[in-house]
């Protein structure tokens, strides 16, 4: 496994793997993997020649008062876990090789990216956005792989790629749930012991949800209300948001006709954490 710093000798690696006629998987990250991160490797395998995982914290995505300077780091880790998981590259620049002194030009999604997290995390997206875009021109992957963990930030890029015509056909990847079913997150390791047992209520509400979306509710005010009271029983530090959106133009919708994304946001002490789960009329024949 290569581990690259610079921008110039990944592009010349991936350049050499284009021109054998193999073909690339990214997986982007900000490192600090998890098993949640290992089954978007393990993806990223089934389809291409190369996986190259990107393991970079981007300062652009962080607004003022986030936890940029606190995002668990250990990279060490992240490259044997790598290694371990047969990956061929990584890519882990540092800020000065991604971001030139008088970078100006940034992408941005007006629609999509305002609703959910981008209510309170004004910069957020527009961060994410340039530098998956950046990678994406870096490397210039067939294919890249993102989970479904981050339902919005997946849905933004795979909108960039249709507008920008970017030639990435986008993977999305199952959430993957510790065995109490908190959804993974590097994250999860800013909760104490209290608030990772409060914070289960999360998982119990999303899956009591579409237990009775099954049973055929599809009133999407009576749904949140369920979702709403089972959160506020674990009495969460603050409740950012309990939304129903239609799942490809993410607007509200109020009665569910097509598939739909159940998504929260909670905060558990200083950590918010945000989940999601899918409601589709192929869920309510089951
Ligand atoms: O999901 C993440 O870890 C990050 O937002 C990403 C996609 C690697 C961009 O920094």
């Amino acid at each position: 496994m290569n581990i690259f710093k610079s921008v110039d000798s990944i592009r010349s690696s991936c350049l050499a793997c284009r021109q054998n006629g193999r073909t690339i998987a990214l997986v982007p990250t900000m490192g600090y993997l998890h098993s949640g991160h290992l089954s978007l490797i393990e993806m990223a395998r089934k389809v291409a020649d190369i996986v190259i995982v990107s393991i970079y914290v981007n300062p652009a995505q962080f607004g003022p008062g986030e936890d940029l300077s606190r995002y668990p780091r250990d990279p060490e880790r992240d490259i044997e876990l790598c290694r371990n998981s047969a990956v061929d590259m990584v890519f882990m620049p540092d800020d000065a090789e991604i971001y030139l002194s008088g970078h100006s030009v940034f992408v941005n999604e007006d629609v999509m990216s305002k609703v959910l997290c981008g209510r309170t995390r004004p910069v957020h997206f527009k961060g994410v956005l340039t530098i998956v875009a950046k990678l994406f021109n870096i490397i210039q992957p067939d294919f890249a792989v993102f989970g479904q963990k981050d339902a919005q930030q997946a849905r933004l890029i795979q909108k960039m790629v249709a507008d920008l015509n970017i030639p990435v056909s986008i993977i999305l990847a199952p959430i993957v749930r510790d065995v109490d079913g908190l959804a993974l997150s590097s994250r999860n390791v800013y909760l104490s012991a209290e608030e990772r047992e409060r914070a289960l209520a999360i998982h119990r509400a999303l899956f009591s949800a579409l237990a009775l979306y099954r049973s055929g509710e599809r009133d999407t005010g009576k749904l949140k209300n369920h979702v709403l009271n089972i959160i506020e029983h674990s009495q969460p530090n603050l409740i950012d948001y309990i939304e129903i959106l239609d799942n490809e133009r993410f607007v509200d919708v109020k009665t569910i006709t097509s598939t739909a994304l159940l998504a929260v946001a909670v905060k558990y002490g200083k950590t918010r954490l945000i989940d999601n789960i899918s409601l589709s009329p192929a869920e309510g024949m089951e």
